[in-house]
């Protein structure tokens, strides 16, 4: 009988060693979003801007392994990496779903990663290791596509990425390709960012803020999303939140630059940042009201709001 992906996720998501193990992690190579929460998102992220592509089936599929495969690192470090988390996440999963070969992506989803430091080492493929991968996995397609919404995430090379995929179409046809890299790099963090990504913002305001003062602002928010564009790094649209962590948040700034506009951006960043903020009780943000309907998509509500400005601050 076909697994219900959606109750499983359900099950796992209320089950007191997921939400344990979700705040484990901070920021650091390889990993600059921090937290198994916040890859989470991030990878989340990434499966919105290809959902467009996927059956219902394979999304749901795709997102169960987003919030498995990384969930058990806390215990893989305390068997000192002695055991996988892909081994801990298997046998978790065989818990919520009897599907052998989401079992089996769950367990060998850092193969990839296996198979390109070997290369960086040894200048030469394992292709014997690769083949009895593509033979211990029955959906190709699936594990493809989880490898790159795995993979595609600032701190990651996205060279090793593209590396990796034509390697594996080369051992196993697939219809994941690379023409499948989501079109932006969704982060939540201030990685690998200048001043010089952040041309072009404060559109149509009377005196912009300059771009090492946009920095400043992010650096000074709670919570940032920046969508980045993956050839040059140039950021594409960002949403900013300040919160005290117990309550309340506010959204003071979200705007996705005009020739990226109407693509959804600015959609998907608000989406991820309410999921950011998901503990909270009340998120407020002003906006005009041509843009209600905008904010109604995300699930606001219209409100009253009093506020002061003053134009001659604007740094
Ligand atoms: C609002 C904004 C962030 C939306 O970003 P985006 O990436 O284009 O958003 P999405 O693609 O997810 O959604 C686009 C939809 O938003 C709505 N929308 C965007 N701007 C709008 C505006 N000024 N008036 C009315 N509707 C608007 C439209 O319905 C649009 O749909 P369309 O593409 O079919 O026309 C972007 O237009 C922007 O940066 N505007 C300037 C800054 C701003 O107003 N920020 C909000 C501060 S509260």
């Amino acid at each position: 009988m076909a697994v219900d992906y959606e109750a499983a996720l359900a099950a796992v998501q209320a089950d007191p060693r997921y939400r344990a193990n979700i705040r484990y992690g901070v920021p650091r190579s390889g990993h600059p979003e921090g937290s198994i929460a916040a890859h989470i998102l991030n990878l989340e992220a990434n499966l919105e801007q290809i959902r467009g592509r996927l059956t219902p089936e394979a999304e749901a599929r795709l997102r169960f392994a987003i919030h498995v495969h990384d969930t058990f690192k806390s215990e893989s470090r305390a068997t000192d990496g002695a055991r996988d988390h892909g081994a801990f996440a298997r046998d978790f999963a065989a818990e919520f779903v009897d599907d052998p070969d989401m079992l089996a992506l769950l367990e060998l989803h850092d193969e990839p990663y296996r198979l390109w430091k070997g290369w960086m080492r040894t200048g030469e493929l394992d292709s014997e290791r690769l083949g009895r991968l593509a033979e211990q996995i029955d959906d190709w397609d699936q594990f493809l596509a989880f490898v790159i919404l795995d993979s595609w995430t600032a701190g990651k090379s996205l060279e090793k990425l593209r590396w990796f995929i034509r390697a594996a179409l080369a051992v196993r046809r697939s219809a994941i390709d690379v023409g499948w890299l989501p079109p932006y790099i969704i982060q939540n963090h201030l990685h690998e960012l200048g001043p010089e990504d952040l041309g072009g913002f404060f559109d149509g305001w009377p005196k912009p803020p300059t771009p090492e003062t946009h920095l400043r602002i992010l650096e000074g928010s709670d919570r940032v999303w920046l969508a980045r564009v993956p050839e040059n790094g140039q950021v594409a649209g960002f949403i900013t939140a300040l919160t005290d962590g117990v309550l309340s948040a506010y959204i003071p700034l979200l705007e996705v630059l005009p020739a990226h506009r109407g693509r959804g951006v600015g959609g998907l960043l608000t989406r991820i940042l309410l999921a950011d903020l998901s503990e909270l009780y009340m998120i407020d943000l002003v906006c005009d009201a041509e843009l209600q309907p905008f904010y109604a998509r995300q699930g606001f509500r219209p409100g009253q709001a009093m506020s002061v400005r003053r134009y001659g601050l604007i740094p």
